[in-house]
């Protein structure tokens, strides 16, 4: 029997070469399934938006200890401008509870708004409290550890 060429062996059936691409989407499929869908830069942004709503947390303390209306009205703004980002990123993972709880948090930050325009320290006290609880109950969870929120993996 002749041996053909390698010319033309190229797309030949017998060419191993072929086998490539098929092993190359059997390793990084499983990788793509659990891998997260958020880049390394959106998971910082993620930290850091976490960490201003802790500032914006702690002045919304000090305003309602000081009965400063006018503090109050502008952290809780801030804080609530951050629980809707808190939900839209949940909303891109596939993690319910996560989203729940982003969606109660975004909720009793604008009852906290409401209150604090309304001038009503006691409802803003209240909200807060409840605010406080939700954040927490969060972390809890630890969602951090799960796969949906690892860093995406790299093209
Ligand atoms: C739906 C879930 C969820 C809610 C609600 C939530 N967090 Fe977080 N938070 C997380 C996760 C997850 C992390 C860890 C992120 C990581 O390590 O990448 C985190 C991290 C943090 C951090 C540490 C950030 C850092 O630099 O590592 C702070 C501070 C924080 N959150 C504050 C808050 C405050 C304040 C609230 C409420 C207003 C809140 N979080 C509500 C899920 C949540």
């Amino acid at each position: 029997m002749v041996t053909p060429s390698v010319g033309t062996r190229v797309g030949n059936r017998s060419n191993p070469y072929r086998l490539i691409p098929g092993l190359v989407s059997l390793v990084l499929l499983p990788t793509l399934l659990v891998a997260g869908i958020f880049s390394a830069s959106e998971l910082d942004a993620h930290r850091k938006w976490m960490d201003d709503a802790q500032e914006h947390k702690d002045d919304i303390r000090e305003a309602i200890e000081a009965k400063d209306l006018a503090k109050l009205r502008t952290a809780a703004q801030s804080i609530a401008a951050l629980t809707a980002k808190e939900q839209a990123f949940w909303a891109r993972t596939a993690l319910k509870q996560a989203q729940e709880i982003a969606i109660k948090n975004r909720a009793e930050a604008r009852d906290l708004v409401r209150a604090a325009q309304a001038s009503k320290l006691g409802d803003a006290q209240a909200a807060f409290a409840s605010l406080e609880r939700t954040c927490s109950s969060c972390h809890d969870l630890h969602f951090e550890k799960h796969p949906s929120i690892a860093p995406a993996a790299k093209p």
